[in-house]
């Protein structure tokens, strides 16, 4: 069967670290008229582009500033409040639903089939929340352009410590001009001095970035299930559960992009590396935004990828597989994985930049 959130089960999240472990209260605040709304795609027929990080100019930065700004200032047990927008990542990816009809099985959204559908239908409403507090509906929130050359480093804006943007829980030894490793998260070079050397270990890095990026994107991800993860069924827990056929696996980008750039941008703090490198807290830093907006984006390249077409399944045990949202009015809507196949009909596109590692077949 799909899998669904039992809302009226959330309860805390548990942060596992391994050697030590602790739990935190992530649910959604109880709205007084808690009705739920089944998703409906936005009407109209304007699109509206995702800009490249690296690449917005001033006006588009003062007002996503400025959205950010309100998006913080919200009352905190308003669901449109920043601190209140992480925390869903945080109750779906630790644990904090179980699945209606399994009240023993927690639902995670990540290393399955449900990891691309979840995370774009996250920041959908995210965006439109950020475009309903300036009155602009048609806002488009940046994406981190990490698998180009110029966006391989931490994008400018984000660096700013008088911006809403700013997040101080990072590595700090992570900011420009050190490149992220995109095969592990390590940086590859670490910029003492401009030399020869280093400058030629750049260029091998970015080499070995885009290489990385045409295994996982192309060549290792021929199938839905390789780049979506393996199936997740309602009554299967997630990732370890041996017992499960299939067995829940995440899919190469997930598990190997996206990965790194968490781990390249949370502090080194051990044990949990927050923000970005722990999923309770990643959703606190703005930059996970935009770091998810380029995985998002990924999702809608794979499928336009020239060559033989890639598909997305079609079974219907994930079509309707579920997931729980406050909208931009504050209303909880349900959204099935059916309604976000394709970034359109939401409503959005990413702006086209070139796609260089497309040209890096090994
Ligand atoms: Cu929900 Cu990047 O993780």
């Amino acid at each position: 069967v799909p899998i669904e959130p039992d809302l009226s089960s959330c309860g805390e999240s548990t942060v596992d670290a391994g050697t030590t472990c602790m739990n935190v209260p992530c649910c959604p605040p109880k709205l007084k008229d808690s009705k739920i709304i089944d998703f409906e795609p936005p009407l109209g027929c304007k699109i509206r582009y995702r800009p490249a990080a690296h690449l917005v100019d001033r006006d588009y930065l003062y007002k996503f500033e400025s959205a950010m700004e309100r998006m913080k200032a919200l009352p905190v047990d308003d669901p449109r409040n920043f601190m209140q927008q992480a925390n869903i990542h945080c109750a779906y990816c630790n644990g904090a639903y179980s699945q209606v009809g399994f009240p023993d099985q927690k639902l995670e959204v990540h290393y399955s089939w449900l990891f691309f559908p979840f995370h774009r239908m996250y920041l959908y409403f995210f965006e439109r929340i950020l475009g309903k507090l300036i009155g602009d509906p048609d806002f488009a929130m940046p994406f981190w352009n990490w698998d180009s050359p110029c966006g391989m480093t931490m994008p400018q804006i984000y660096l700013d410590p008088y911006s809403p943007l700013y997040d101080e829980n990072r590595n700090l030894e992570h900011q420009p001009d050190v490149l992220v490793n995109l095969n592990d998260g390590k940086s590859f070079v670490k910029p003492k001095k401009k030399d020869d050397f280093y400058e030629l270990a750049k260029r091998e890095q970015i080499n070995s970035n885009l290489y990385v990026m045409y295994q996982q994107m192309v060549r290792s991800a021929k199938t839905a299930s390789c780049f979506h993860g393996a199936a997740y069924l309602g009554g299967c827990v997630s990732e370890t559960d041996i017992g499960c056929t299939p067995e829940p696996r995440g899919g190469t980008i997930e598990n190997g992009a996206h990965i790194a750039v968490h781990k390249f941008v949370g502090a080194k703090n051990p044990p949990y590396n927050e923000d970005m490198g722990n999923f309770y807290s990643a959703g606190r830093d703005p930059l996970f935004y935009a770091h998810h907006g380029n995985v998002d984006r990924m999702w809608n390249i794979w499928k336009t990828l020239p060559g033989k077409k890639r598909h997305d399944f079609n079974e219907n045990v994930w079509l309707n597989s579920s997931f729980l949202f406050y909208d931009e009015n504050a209303n909880m809507v349900r959204v099935k994985v059916r309604d976000c196949l394709d970034s359109k009909t939401l409503g959005y596109d990413y702006q086209s930049v070139d796609i260089p590692w497309l040209r890096s077949k090994p």
